[in-house]
């Protein structure tokens, strides 16, 4: 009886969120230099498999990223990390997408290490125009390290969605009518990092990196990129509309994906800058659309 109500009321959602939510387009694999090259610490970067799948390495002499060859305005940017496993206190594995100029936009995921067999956290923020201080932070449902996971952002006017596989994690609404400005003409770059940390990653920065563990390894691959490639000047795509991305579909959530955040909110998160009245004792304008805070 339960489940048989449970069916009903999810065909309901289902029929009264009508077309409107998609979960993004799997992303293909493709070789590594095809969309990206590296950024700093070469000799760190292995390559396997043709270089469709690469590590990077942390040891106490220096980490290593990569970067997109190209700059994009709107889409959906994913990667398929396994992060480094066993003792990874103090680290920090970053992916994320950002603007080259002072007044900076950027989207971010950062994946903060751990002591073995205690879970990572994963800290997202939105920068628009040089500003920050949008932190949410988030414990994972699974072992981040055992396996590959999709981590990716859908960019488009509209709104901005942080996905760890099919699961919106977090959206950032277009609030532009209340004043908050949102990312939509200055080109990003996507960037991968791993770093040391330890002077804030893990407990507040209590634990240390332990060094006689190092090398620190992560694992990637599926270096495709979804997106409109602009050129740093660009202050517009001249597809904008056209694309996937664009598309009604993907212009806010459906009912099953605002279920699915919830469930991240309520069993998950343990950090969210919209209730933190400590350090924000008015919530940011933005926080107002947040769908049920
Ligand atoms: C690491 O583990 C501790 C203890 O379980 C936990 O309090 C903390 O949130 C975990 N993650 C990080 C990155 O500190």
């Amino acid at each position: 009886m339960a489940s048989f109500l449970w069916t009903v009321c999810l065909s309901f959602l289902l029929l009264a969120s009508g077309s409107k939510g998609a979960a993004p387009r799997k992303p293909i694999d493709v070789p590594f230099g095809r969309n990206y090259v590296p950024t700093w610490a070469f000799d760190h970067i292995k390559y396997f498999n043709g270089g469709s799948e690469i590590q990077l390495t942390l040891d106490k002499y220096t980490g290593t990223g990569f970067q997109s060859k190209g700059s994009y305005l709107f889409g959906h940017f994913s990667m398929h990390i396994k992060m480094v496993p066993g003792d990874s206190a103090g680290t920090v594995t970053a992916f994320y997408l950002s603007s080259q100029n002072s007044e900076h936009d950027e989207i971010d995921f950062e994946f903060l290490g751990n002591r073995t067999g205690q879970p990572y956290i994963l800290q997202t923020n939105v920068f628009t125009g040089g500003k920050g201080d949008r932190e949410q932070r988030i414990y994972l449902w699974f072992d981040p390290t055992r396996e590959y996971h999709t981590y990716s952002a859908l960019w488009n006017i509209y709104q901005i969605v942080f996905f760890v596989d099919d699961v919106p994690i977090r959206v950032f609404k277009n609030s532009k009518d209340l004043g908050v400005r949102f990312p939509f003409n200055q080109p990003m770059k996507l960037y991968s990092s791993l770093w040391n940390a330890d002077d804030w990653a893990t407990r507040g920065g209590l634990e240390k990196t332990d060094w006689s563990k190092a090398p620190f390894i992560a694992t990637y691959k599926g270096f495709h990129i979804d997106g409109c490639e602009a050129s740093v000047n660009a202050k517009f795509c001249d597809t904008q509309g056209k694309r996937w991305w664009d598309q009604k579909e993907f212009q806010d959530l459906d009912a099953i994906q605002y279920q699915r955040l919830d469930w991240v909110r309520q069993k998950y998160t343990i950090y969210n800058y919209c209730t933190d009245r400590v350090r924000f004792p008015t919530a940011a304008p933005e926080c107002k659309q947040d769908h049920d805070i």
